[in-house]
């Protein structure tokens, strides 16, 4: 296994790829959510924005293995440092081989390239939904500056939901609130959700960030979900609260419904919690 090295700190010279904790972790959380069988062969992506300090400490920054041109330049983004999965890269090989799955770039100066510093290994490029990537990092910082992540699966119930739901996202927020008695606490703010639209595309990552403005969970129709937060451990959440709702809606979606919570319910647990529902959904709430 190659190994991760920095310069000036021979002690950790010896360290393989896995031991690095950013590394670790994207390759657990890669793994886990393959597990659930959200993500089926390179289904799925996620991009972590590291701290230049963190990174330096494992790689040499001064070193850079490729620098490849984006068709989208992503100025707000100059000179920070993300590790991020491969396009066609399976998740449920993150752990075996994080080398060749994944890579720890750095956007240029300019914002109009990237270079590659460590990993994706044999020619191996960063995923397609690079663009959708890039473009909601840049609208998550502007309105929260602790935004690191952005992860997208193809979470199963979700993806289903989308075939047999209303897409209005102000109705498809008020089913996922009303399916488990907390989804509002956990994402008061809704989730939104953009028109069927090819993947991998300048204009999915547009559409897609537009909706960053406001939400941290953007649904793509027929396809999967975008999630974004802090932490991956906080995005995983979001998204993994999101599903919980879904499937619990593809469960009971064909059985008469004999109660369910009301809008009272919901508002009642917004004020205990302290969070503000997204308005325009429930009755009696602004
Ligand atoms: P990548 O393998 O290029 O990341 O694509 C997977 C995917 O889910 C596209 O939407
Ligand atoms: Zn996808």
């Amino acid at each position: 296994m190659t190994l991760v090295f920095k310069v000036d700190e021979p002690a950790r010279s010896n360290l393989s790829a896995i031991e690095v904790p950013f590394i670790r972790e994207m390759a657990d959380i890669t793994y886990h959510m393959w597990k659930l069988g959200w993500d089926e062969r390179n289904g799925g992506n996620i991009s972590y924005l590291l701290d230049e300090s963190e990174v330096s400490k494992y790689i040499d920054t001064q070193k850079v293995i490729r620098t490849i041109d984006l068709t989208f330049p992503v100025e707000p983004l100059a000179s920070k440092y993300f590790i991020v999965t491969g396009s066609g890269k399976y998740f449920k090989n993150m752990i075996s081989d994080p080398e060749s799955n994944l890579g720890v770039i750095r956007v240029s100066s300019t914002g109009k390239s990237i270079d590659i510093l460590w990993g994706l290994n044999d020619g191996a490029v960063p995923t397609s939904e690079l663009a959708s990537h890039f473009m909601s990092h840049i609208e998550r910082l502007r309105v929260d500056p602790t935004h690191r992540v952005v992860m997208h699966t193809h979470s199963t119930n979700t993806l289903a939901m989308t075939f047999i739901h209303d897409l209005d996202e102000l109705m498809f927020t008020r089913t996922l609130w009303e399916m488990c008695t907390e989804c509002i606490v956990v994402f008061p703010d809704g989730v939104s959700v953009i028109p069927w639209m090819v993947p991998g595309s300048n204009e999915i990552g547009r559409e897609t960030a537009k909706k960053m403005k406001d939400h941290r969970i953007v649904i793509w129709p027929q396809h999967g979900i975008f999630g974004t937060g802090s932490t991956l451990d906080e995005t995983f959440g979001l998204i993994e609260t999101v599903e919980k709702a879904a499937q619990i809606y593809m469960l009971v979606a064909q059985h008469p419904i004999k109660q369910q919570i009301t809008d009272q319910q919901l508002i009642d647990l917004a004020k205990t919690f302290g969070v503000t529902p997204v308005a325009g959904i429930l009755q009696g709430n602004a």
